[in-house]
């Protein structure tokens, strides 16, 4: 596990930058954390570090929304809006099998429908240092993501 601090949205879209690098098809990249904390602008790094030119936005009414024009295609999920426990019919097994990158807002919703290996990544606000603090800590799962927070930290 590496854990990191950051005080500013740009250092934190800095780390999706950099993430995106080792990216490859079918990796499946948790961000966990309260709304605000910081897991979309992550993926904004992240996007940008693919390639891709769109503005990323939160779904508000889709869950999954798929971005492609970069090297590779981007799925991004937000499972926040999805309270029912309905996680199996959202066809997450052929993302998780599919020819893009996966990565999900709010795991926690889907714990069931989670494959074998992953990174998990928590972000934290700490009011009590600044409104641009955050912690972000990196938790793999599986020896293709312990080696890919190596590289990061490179
Ligand atoms: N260090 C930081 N990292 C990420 N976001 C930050 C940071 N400091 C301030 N912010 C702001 O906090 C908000 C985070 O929102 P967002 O990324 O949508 O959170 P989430 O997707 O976790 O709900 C944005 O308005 C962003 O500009
Ligand atoms: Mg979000």
């Amino acid at each position: 596990m590496k854990k990191v601090n950051v005080e500013s949205p740009e250092e934190t879209m800095e780390y999706g930058n950099k993430l995106s690098q080792y990216l490859a098809p079918k990796d499946v990249i948790l961000l966990d954390g309260d709304l605000g904390a910081g897991k979309t602008t992550f993926t904004k790094g992240l996007a940008k570090g693919l390639g891709i030119k769109r503005n990323i936005k939160s779904p508000t009414f889709t869950i999954i929304r798929e971005y492609k024009g970069g090297r590779l295609p981007l799925y991004h999920m937000d499972i926040y809006r999805l309270d029912d426990g309905s996680g199996d019919e959202l066809g997450l097994e052929e993302y998780f099998n599919g020819d893009g990158v996966n990565v999900i807002e709010w795991s926690k919703y889907i714990a069931d429908e989670l494959p074998d290996n992953y990174l998990k990544i928590i972000f934290k606000r700490d009011d009590s240092k600044s409104e641009n603090y955050r912690t972000i800590s990196f938790e793999p799962k599986g020896k293709r993501f312990e080696d890919m927070v190596e590289k990061v930290f490179e």
